[in-house]
């Protein structure tokens, strides 16, 4: 994969240019951190979504999905925790005016730390060669375990004043580790404040002073307040599983990089209702079992990482990140999290319904213990699009841009390209593409060389190129040409709806 600063660049202008996405309300200048998706971008953002629904409820017996509604009854906001603790912890810099995360300063200087003892490490690696020991090194090494220690405190004192709400600790950190602001370069910082990400409205239906509702924050709480419908109507026994993609929606206050993070966005979310008790298990099963999933799409597997949390949200007892290598370093793609009874405990208080389950085999009726998926499909979009985008220089000295985007998630799995227009060759790629167009999407182009066309599927990631030529009337051959190798091979024009179904179909 390709990485830094300008390469991150190209890619957004690819995603614009190529009709991956768009800036939204762009003849109005846009409106920040919010994305429309193109024509390109909605067919690629459908087949993610399509592979994680068909991974999470089609390949599980027992797991089903549901849609949930976006507005809510605000009281689920209170029950859940949000209403009080969905909060940011902002600082300003009074130079540059640029408004932070308090804790995203904080791990950036700890992620530098982090940085300086893999140099050290890699360094030793190369001087040491085979005889290595890199845990001892890590043990031993007076600088590494200096950083380490150093890292250690301030994340532990970070916590706790976090945990404490002790937001004048958390700015005398920041002080005291001298962190500048990377615009102006200044230290002068204003107090740390809490601010909350929801974002409200009206509802005209309910009396005057309940009238304010929020979009949600996550698609999760759809998925807990039909816990109950579901479990009932489906006959579902324990450990089940609710999954749900849908919009969320968070005022977010720094909101940077492009689709990473945004105040409108899709979620893929998956409740899964298991005995009080066994949440670790189960926790450790999902993680393991997302881990899988993302690299069934044949990324390589240093580009993710688990990151387990030191700091855990109000309603989990154990939470761990799956870490994507974006062009801008390591950074959060998936949750999964151990939310014990904390959601169905508190929404059967404030609801005063009970939301229990009973356990035939154990006698018992008790609350589910929950652990949760949670994955942005806007991130993976991004997570996928950033891998896929590569430039080559082809054997005769040209440039390429290709897509090499996993082919069962491509907007288009095959191009079918008659050689010329005339000669009857149109008419023989509109049977061909007749043939296939039932079965996957396919795009058609005539205009302009062969070569171009090409590199314009290529520049999309559209997997196969079919094109027609003189010899296909003849023999009814037609070549088949595979975007990654560029290689080509004949076939038999009825072979290739099996031979595109073979390559670009899920995997066993
Ligand atoms: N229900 C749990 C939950 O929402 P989260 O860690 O806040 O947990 C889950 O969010 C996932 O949603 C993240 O891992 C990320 O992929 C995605 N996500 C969160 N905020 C986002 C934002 N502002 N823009 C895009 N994706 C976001």
């Amino acid at each position: 994969m390709l990485k830094g600063d300008d390469v991150f660049k190209k890619i957004i202008g690819h995603a614009k240019e190529y009709g991956f996405i768009f800036q939204s309300s762009e003849i109005y200048d846009g409106l920040s951190a919010v994305y429309d998706y193109g024509q390109n971008g909605s067919a690629l953002k459908n087949n993610i979504k399509d592979y994680w629904w068909k991974s999470m409820v089609q390949f599980h017996e027992n797991i089903v999905g549901i849609d949930s509604a976006i507005f809510m009854h605000p009281t689920v906001w209170k029950a859940s925790g949000h209403v009080d603790a969905f909060n940011d912890p902002l600082i300003d810099n009074k130079d540059s005016k640029k408004r932070y995360r308090a804790d995203v300063l904080i791990e950036d200087h700890v992620a530098k730390l982090e940085e300086k003892i893999n140099k050290e490490v890699q360094k030793a690696a190369k001087r040491f060669g085979e005889s290595f020991d890199e845990k001892m090194f890590r043990e031993t090494n007076p600088r590494v375990v200096a950083n380490r220690e150093k890292i250690d405190g301030i994340m532990k004192r970070f916590v706790s004043s976090l945990e404490a709400e002790d937001l004048k600790d958390v700015k005398a950190l920041i002080e005291e580790l001298e962190i500048a602001c990377p615009v102006s370069g200044s230290k002068n910082w204003t107090d740390v404040r809490q601010f909350n990400l929801m974002f409200s409205t009206q509802m005209g239906s309910l009396s005057e002073d309940t009238n304010q509702i929020f979009l949600r924050p996550e698609t999760a709480q759809g998925i807990f307040v039909n816990y109950l419908n579901v479990q009932k109507t489906g006959r579902m026994k324990i450990p089940f599983g609710i999954a749900q993609i849908g919009k969320a929606f968070r005022n977010e206050i720094v909101a940077r990089q492009f689709i990473f993070r945004m105040r409108e966005f899709e979620q893929m979310e998956m409740q899964f209702f298991v005995r009080p008790g066994e949440e670790k298990q189960w926790y450790e099963y999902w993680k393991e079992n997302r881990m899988k999933w993302h690299k069934s799409l044949g990324m390589p597997d240093d580009v993710y990482r688990f990151h387990d949390h030191d700091k855990l949200a109000h309603y989990a007892n154990a939470a761990a990140d799956i870490e994507f290598e974006f062009p801008f370093g390591f950074k959060e793609l998936e949750g999964i999290h151990s939310r014990t009874d904390f959601d169905l405990g508190a929404h059967q208080k404030f609801s005063g319904k009970k939301l229990q389950y009973f356990d035939p085999e154990t006698n018992e009726s008790y609350v589910p213990y929950v652990v949760e998926t949670s994955i942005g499909l806007d991130r993976m979009f991004l997570a996928i699009l950033s891998h896929a985008y590569n430039e080559e220089t082809l054997d005769d000295g040209s440039q390429r841009v290709v897509m090499n985007l996993p082919p069962m998630l491509a907007p288009y799995k095959v191009a079918v390209l008659p050689l010329m227009k005339k000669d009857g060759l149109a008419e023989k790629a509109r049977e061909v593409m007749d043939n296939l167009k039932y079965d996957f999407m396919c795009a058609y182009e005539e205009k302009d060389a062969i070569g171009r066309r090409y590199r314009r599927q290529d520049a999309i990631g559209t997997p196969y190129c079919i094109t027609i030529d003189h010899q296909t009337l003849e023999d009814n051959t037609v070549t088949i040409r595979e975007r990654d190798t560029m290689q080509q091979e004949r076939i038999h024009k009825d072979e290739v709806k099996r031979v595109v179904m073979e390559r670009t179909g899920y995997k066993r």
